[in-house]
């Protein structure tokens, strides 16, 4: 077991890592006025764990699983559970699920009487690389991702890889492609990736690179808590494309519409010349060992969501792309030239280049 701590402008994180964390860190917020925030799958499987842990003195909202439940009234009817059970401000959240229950929760316990204790224990891949560090929260709004959100710390994050043995192997995929993103950020978890790019599910491949994931976030979270420098951004490698064909397409999950977003992107950055030789190819290998690459009919008419882009700070559709070993690049493109570079990936994909 390790423990990282993410030392952010607003407040400080300890993320405790590793197998048995769980045990070792969720029995203590037993005998504190708890709120448990989780999804329908989540619940089935590990109900008798949070009673054996927490007692049964909890309150509880359990979520339908999945993205559609990141919405604005399940938030205002989790505050007025939270309300009707005479939640104090001293009492704590705890969100025990994936990204979509650590996102709301996140959200509900920041604006609770302006601010409540809060406790990620994250049970998916990527929400244990990613998405339960460095305080984003948000639900989405009218379909388009994380409209309402805001930068809340959790002070604590339990991540224990006991949870993935539940996991479906899709979304151990989708966890591996916040993975891999990392490694297109860090030389160092590159190099890792690549050493074991044939056994990237075993068990303890997984557990150490999700802790170096956590610690490039949390130097990255520390550099940059609200997004608003540069530094933080490049979290975003790939998400531009990943987010559109997330909102267009819908039937995926966000990881792996992050893996496709990707792929169609290192298109983009090698056709510009910033990426390429041995390192893109790797890349391209890595992508396409992990998930199989659709060569979307309407690449066009999905391309118009990358307008809703928070990184968009004009009219054209800004992309961090990979560049070298450790090193990602911005790149800022007309919407129609944007569009017509996807098509173009699109007709190789169909291709078979
Ligand atoms: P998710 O929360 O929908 O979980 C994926 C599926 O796995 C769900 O069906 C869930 O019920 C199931 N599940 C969860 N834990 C399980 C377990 N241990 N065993 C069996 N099944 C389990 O999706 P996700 O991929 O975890 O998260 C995606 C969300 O995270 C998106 O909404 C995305 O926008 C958000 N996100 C947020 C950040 C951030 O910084 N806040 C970063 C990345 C992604
Ligand atoms: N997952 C992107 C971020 O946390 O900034």
């Amino acid at each position: 077991m390790t423990d990282i701590i993410t030392r952010a402008a607003s407040a400080e994180s300890v993320i405790h890592c590793g197998k048995g964390a769980f045990e070792a860190h969720a029995p203590k917020w037993k005998n504190k006025q708890i709120y448990i925030v989780t999804d329908s799958n989540v619940f089935a499987i590990y109900r008798h764990l949070l009673w054996g842990t927490f007692g049964n003195g909890f309150s509880l909202t359990v979520l339908p699983a999945g993205e559609r439940s990141k919405n604005p009234k399940n938030l205002i009817s989790i505050l007025k559970d939270m309300l009707a059970c005479g939640m104090k401000r001293g009492g704590v959240v705890i969100a025990f699920g994936g990204g979509v229950v650590g996102d709301i929760a996140g959200l509900a316990a920041s604006l609770y009487m302006r601010g409540c204790r809060l406790v990620q224990i994250p049970t998916t891949l990527l929400s244990q690389v990613d998405s339960s560090v460095g305080g984003k929260t948000a639900v989405d709004l009218e379909g388009v991702k994380n409209v309402i959100g805001s930068f809340y710390q959790p002070e604590e994050v339990i991540v224990d890889p006991r949870f993935l043995q539940t996991l479906p192997e899709r979304e151990i995929r989708c966890g591996l492609g916040e993975i891999i993103k990392y490694g297109a950020l860090d030389k160092d978890i590159y190099n890792k990736i690549i050493k074991n790019c044939g056994n990237l599910k075993n068990e303890n491949f997984l557990e150490e690179i999700t802790a170096d994931c956590i610690r490039h976030k949390a130097r990255v979270v520390g550099e940059d808590e609200r997004d608003e420098n540069g530094v933080r951004k490049t979290l975003n490698l790939g998400h531009t494309t990943g987010h559109a064909f997330e909102l267009f397409y819908g039937k995926k999950s966000h990881g792996e519409f992050v893996l496709i977003g990707m792929y169609y992107e290192l298109y983009i950055a090698r056709k510009y010349g910033i990426c390429g030789g041995q390192y893109a190819e790797n890349l391209e290998k890595l992508i396409k060992s992990v998930i199989k690459i659709p060569a979307y009919d309407d690449v066009e008419e999905s391309a118009k969501f990358a307008a809703f882009d928070k990184k968009n700070d004009d009219a054209k559709i800004t992309l961090i792309v990979p560049e070298t070993e450790g090193k990602s690049a911005e790149i800022k493109l007309l919407p129609r030239e944007y569009a017509s570079l996807l098509a173009e990936c699109r007709n190789k994909i169909k291709d078979g280049i």
